[in-house]
């Protein structure tokens, strides 16, 4: 067996992606990135022009108080249709409510 070498091409990568992670970090400063879904694309595409989308993702919001803040943005001049709202709703339920999270992962 002689797969024990280590490509140099892997190290470098390792290094830009660090400095990657870490020009992410200065900007997100919250603990996990976002999770992937359907919802993500939303909140990317449709809720950064008052804001950024990361404020979003900085909110401390429980499952009940998430659809309310959707309707408040809708009512402001968030472009969703009825479809993309519920979509939204549920994702930022399920990844971002306080609520949800301290149900799944050990929470602080
Ligand atoms: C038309 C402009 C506009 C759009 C589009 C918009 N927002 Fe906002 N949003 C605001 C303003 C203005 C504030 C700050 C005022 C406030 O907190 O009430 C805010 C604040 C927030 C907050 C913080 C509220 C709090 O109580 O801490 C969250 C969360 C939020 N927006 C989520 C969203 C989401 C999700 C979307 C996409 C559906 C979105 N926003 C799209 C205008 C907008």
């Amino acid at each position: 067996m002689t797969m024990m070498r280590i490509d140099p091409f892997v190290r470098v990568a390792g290094v830009v992606g660090a400095a990657l992670l870490g020009a992410a970090a200065l900007s997100a400063q919250q603990s996990a990135p976002p999770t992937p879904g359907p919802g993500l694309d939303l909140i990317n595409e449709r809720c950064g022009y008052c804001h950024t989308p990361n404020q979003v993702f900085a909110a401390r919001k429980t499952s009940a108080e998430w659809p309310a803040i959707v309707q408040s943005m809708i009512d402001r001049g968030a472009e969703l249709t009825p479809e993309e709202q519920k979509v939204m709703n549920d994702y930022l339920v399920a990844t971002l409510a306080t609520d949800r999270k301290a149900a799944g992962a050990a929470g602080h």
